[in-house]
């Protein structure tokens, strides 16, 4: 098989990507491990900033998001039994929509399908071969056959435990990396909405996060410890868990429901640099990984593509390289503007096992300054919205 750009991964970096490509008349085949039916299926992130709602609007691909997103205009901070509205949209004039990574994820598969794009599911064994050469190729074995692709580039869209990054030429590569030591554990949840808006709560036993899916549907999430296992946690502990974490002076509590969806996910910031090595390029999560506090992992896979799309319309428009040559300085900037404030984030709302008492009363004092000072909050909301 011959094409002009070889995508690892259908997630949302692999599948926006494939589309911007066609948008411009660039051939690409996207291979993914999974089936269709599982990667509409993963429950993953659900904020998407507006600079993510106009790109994917004006690739003609953001109709339902737009119907059926929520818009969110603020957020709130939860500390010391009190709730701290933080007005996004009157700091920054930009809100934020609440719609599944999910449903992102079908709306491009069906816009890839529709445009008879190449995209094979269920592929094993995928392997980069001269990806130092204008000529590299992708091996790997679609329904028990060898397949091979020759391309003129090779894109890693394959998450944090791909097999493209791993593949990059290791001279002259860094790693920059952080755990937490701790993790989310994530329900869905049969029932309405608590609150309009996100709340993000600190409590000195772990954090917590009340957000939503659909007028039927919660989603939630605790700080957890990552080597627990979800089978730990009967629906009263749950329960017991986020009552104690989200209780409030005013008398507000979470709606209980059926959870009919338990996860648990470890809590890192990766960044692996340069993002590209001759003819191939990283995207996304495959280059880079935030903790989840601040909703930007897949605002940067969106942002990651859009400027690779940039570039590769650049070459084969112009048969120039120019904006791919500054893909790796271009993406870094807000790769680690977003790093830096997801960590931030991370920081302020979570519990530490070792912290000290002082850095706990540094760490309230730091929330009562974010709410009551319209220099941090604004800070706060600009980053949250994408503003930077
Ligand atoms: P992925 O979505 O990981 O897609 C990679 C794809 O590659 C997968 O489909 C995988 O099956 C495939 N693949 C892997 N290896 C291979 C291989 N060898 N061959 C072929 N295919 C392969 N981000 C936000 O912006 N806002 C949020 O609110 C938010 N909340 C989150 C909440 C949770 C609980 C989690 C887990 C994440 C959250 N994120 C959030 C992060 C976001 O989900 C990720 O950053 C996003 O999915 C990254 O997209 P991607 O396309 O780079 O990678
Ligand atoms: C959701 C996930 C996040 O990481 C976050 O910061 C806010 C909301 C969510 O899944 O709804």
């Amino acid at each position: 098989m011959r094409t002009q750009v070889a995508i690892i991964g259908a997630g949302p970096a692999g599948l926006l990507l494939s589309h911007l490509l066609h948008l411009n008349g660039i051939e690409s085949i996207v291979l993914e491990s999974r089936s269709q039916a599982e990667i509409e299926a993963t429950i993953r992130a659900g904020v998407l900033e507006q600079g993510t709602m106009d790109i994917l609007s004006n690739a003609g691909v953001g109709a339902r998001m737009q119907a059926e997103g929520a818009l969110h205009h603020g957020i709130e901070l939860a500390f010391g039994g009190q709730r701290h509205r933080i007005d996004l949209t009157e700091l920054t004039g930009k809100a934020i929509t609440v719609y599944p990574q999910h449903e992102v994820i079908k709306d491009l598969v069906a816009a890839r399908l529709a445009a008879q794009g190449q995209l094979l599911f269920e592929v094993s064994g995928v392997e980069l071969h001269g990806v130092d050469t204008a000529a590299p190729s992708v091996g790997f074995i679609h329904r028990g056959e060898a397949g091979r692709i020759e391309a003129d580039f090779v894109i890693g869209c394959d998450g944090y435990h791909g097999v493209t990054r791993p593949a990059m030429p290791g001279e002259g590569r860094q790693d920059f990396k952080r755990d937490y030591g701790f993790g989310w554990f994530g329900v869905l949840v049969e029932s309405a909405p608590s609150s309009e808006e996100l709340i993000y709560a600190r409590h000195e036993r772990g954090f917590a996060l009340v957000s939503t899916r659909t007028p039927t549907v919660q989603r939630l999430y605790f700080q957890c410890d990552p080597a627990d296992h979800v089978d730990n946690w009967s629906d009263d502990r749950i329960w017991a868990e986020l009552h104690a974490r989200l209780e409030n002076n005013d008398g507000w509590r979470v709606n209980e429901g059926r959870i009919f969806q338990k996860n648990i996910i470890g809590m890192r910031s990766f960044v692996s640099t340069p993002m590209q090595s001759g003819r191939l390029f990283l995207a996304g999560d495959a280059a880079h990984i935030v903790p989840p506090t601040g909703a930007k992992g897949m605002n940067l896979a969106v942002s990651d593509v859009a400027l690779l799309a940039q570039g590769l319309e650049q070459f084969y428009r112009q048969g120039s390289d120019e904006r791919l040559q500054g893909y790796t300085t271009a993406a870094l900037k807000r790769v680690w503007r977003a790093e830096y404030f997801s960590w931030w984030m991370t920081s302020l709302l979570h519990t530490f096992a070792d912290a000290t008492p002082f850095q706990r009363e540094v760490q309230r004092a730091e929330l009562e300054c974010v709410v009551s000072s319209r220099a941090m909050a604004t800070a706060l909301a600009e980053s949250y919205v994408g503003a930077f």
